[in-house]
């Protein structure tokens, strides 16, 4: 990436559970002047994201349903802290279309199926899982896409795939499902900076 002004890009990411990918994505631009995870925004104040904010020292704004869906959806705070780049990693609240419309493709999701098949509302964690063992899929796999006013319908940037084997759990799929997560989706944000810069 070629090295611009400090802190070209300021990112936040979105996260309401355990933050595994958050941290993939902390560890793979630290040290890194063009891009800055500025923010961590979660819903859920016990959740395992807000350790690894605290851990990493990053700013943590809690969020809160009222304003974020009848109020400024925080609008103000993101800009407080400059956030350019907003980045989903297991965030469970459907993004207002104020949102949307302040981050024009500035704004990736990572779901752990091959969309468009086992997306929508109420398909997150072990539902997706579930429901790909259930109809017998030979595979699974990662979309990383764009987010719009849809739930996991915005245009694709990046999918990969993996086995489903016969024995496997939701558990066990879920597990496979995340080390590609962790590979991927890192390098996938990057590529979609570097082409914000063009
Ligand atoms: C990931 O599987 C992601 O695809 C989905 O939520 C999960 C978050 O896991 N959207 P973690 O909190 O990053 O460990």
């Amino acid at each position: 990436m070629p090295k611009t002004n400090a802190f070209t890009h300021r990112l936040a990411i979105f996260a309401s559970g355990a933050g595994s990918n958050a941290q993939q994505i902390i560890n793979y631009f630290k040290g890194r002047n063009e891009v800055n995870i500025a923010l961590i925004v979660c819903n859920k104040p016990n959740a395992g994201v807000v350790t690894i904010a605290a851990n990493e020292n990053i700013s943590l704004l809690i969020i809160e349903k009222e304003t974020f869906f009848r109020g400024n959806a925080y609008l103000d705070e993101l800009r407080k802290h400059n956030i350019s780049f907003i980045v989903l990693a297991g965030f469970l609240w459907k993004i207002p279309q104020l949102l949307i419309h302040a981050f024009p493709n500035k704004m990736v999701n990572i779901h752990p199926a091959l969309l468009p098949k086992y997306g929508g509302k109420g398909m997150y964690g072990h539902f997706v899982h579930e429901s790909v063992l259930e109809n017998h899929e030979k595979e699974s796999g990662i979309t990383i896409h764009y987010v719009n006013e849809n739930f996991d319908e915005g245009n694709h940037i990046f999918q990969t795939t993996c086995p489903v084997l016969a024995d496997d759990t939701p558990d066990s799929l879920a597990a496979r499902i995340h080390i590609l997560e962790h590979k991927y989706f890192p390098e996938v944000i990057e590529r979609v900076l570097i082409d914000l810069e063009d």
